[in-house]
């Protein structure tokens, strides 16, 4: 399973592999690198059989271990991999640079490639870390990178702070807005299916309404403004608007539902897979013409566009 390789300022993060292991048990051999773990990694076997143990993952596409390398020299490790230690194996990132490079700001660098990739590259909806409580300098590396202290508790042995890194709202959707010829149809269809989905409404005023989900709002306003009188999606403008949804079996219920609350179902002869073999959605079209998909993200993500009209 390959790792894609990360690039940052002074460092490249590749995927570890067995010719690594040398220059990993070298990392350690300092028994600094150890101090707040359970085992001794100074001890060349025990780090070899951490190598070992990393050279086995097998786990959820784009997790694993990395090597960071500076100028060629391999000066650390880093990780995200489903959490052996919190509930629901969720994914805990961690990151180990050798004493005769700390004090740099490379963990730092490291770390925040690693957690980019998990959050905006993977979408991951949170990243969790677990710091030693006297880990001072790795707690600040967790802090700088924006993790959140949730608590604490005893992990690998002794007493860790539990930590989460959440989605930045930077450079996501603030708000979509619809422009629609007959409000109340709006209302219908798009107020069902945004409900059903956990948005709420937000804002009313006598043209439009919108609903909130998170940060992000959808707007339906019939503006006095329009020079139109009708949506069509396949003229230049949106083609349609996809959303998700936690598990295929709400897609099949809400493409089932959705028929009641104005919306008729689009490529129903190659549902759920008008996407692609490995898409699993339910498209949708309401009485002006908007079309909406309905993705449920269970397996890897498909490359590339998913319906082309
Ligand atoms: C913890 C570790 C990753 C830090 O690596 P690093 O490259 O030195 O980290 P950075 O330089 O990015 O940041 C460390 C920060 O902690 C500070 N720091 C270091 N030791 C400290 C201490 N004892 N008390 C308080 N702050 C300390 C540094 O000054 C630096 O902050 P600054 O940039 O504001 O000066 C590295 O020492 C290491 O690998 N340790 C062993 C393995 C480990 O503990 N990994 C973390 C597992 S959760």
């Amino acid at each position: 399973m390959s790792l894609p390789t990360l690039t940052t300022a002074r460092l490249k993060l590749r995927q570890l592999v067995e010719a690594d292991r040398e220059s990993v048990v070298k990392v350690f051999s300092d028994p600094e690198m150890s101090r707040f773990f359970a085992a001794d990694f100074s001890d060349p076997a025990a780090a070899s059989g951490m190598v070992d143990r990393r050279l086995a993952y097998r786990g959820p596409a784009g997790q694993g271990h990395w090597v960071i390398e500076r100028d060629g020299e391999v000066i650390g490790v880093a990780h995200l991999r489903p959490s052996s230690e919190l509930p629901g194996g969720v994914p805990e990132l961690g990151y180990y640079v050798g004493a005769a490079h700390a004090g740099q700001g490379l963990a730092s660098e490291a770390a925040r490639a690693v957690l980019d990739h998990g959050l905006d590259g993977l979408g991951l909806p949170a990243v969790w870390a677990l710091v030693h409580e006297n880990n001072a300098a790795s707690r600040k590396v967790a802090g700088r990178l924006g993790f959140l202290d949730v608590g604490s508790g005893i992990h690998y042995g002794d007493l860790h702070r539990v930590l989460v890194a959440l989605p930045a709202t930077h450079g996501r959707p603030h708000h979509i807005e619809l422009w629609v010829p007959d409000l109340a149809e709006a209302e219908r269809s798009w107020g069902w299916l945004l409900g059903e989905l956990g948005w709420r409404e937000f804002q009313r005023w006598p043209d439009g309404v919108s609903w909130r989900l998170g940060a992000t709002y959808l707007v339906v306003e019939a503006s006095p403004a329009m020079s139109a009188a009708g949506h069509e999606r396949t003229r230049p403008g949106l083609n349609h608007l996809a959303l998700h949804v936690d598990t295929r079996a709400h897609v099949d219920d809400l493409a089932t539902r959705a028929a009641d609350h104005g919306w008729q179902p689009l490529f129903a002869d190659m549902y759920p897979h008008a996407g692609g073999d490995a898409h699993y959605a339910a498209y949708l079209e309401n009485d002006a013409g908007f079309e909406v998909e309905l993705v449920a993200l269970e397996g890897p993500a498909p490359a590339g566009p998913t319906t082309g009209s």
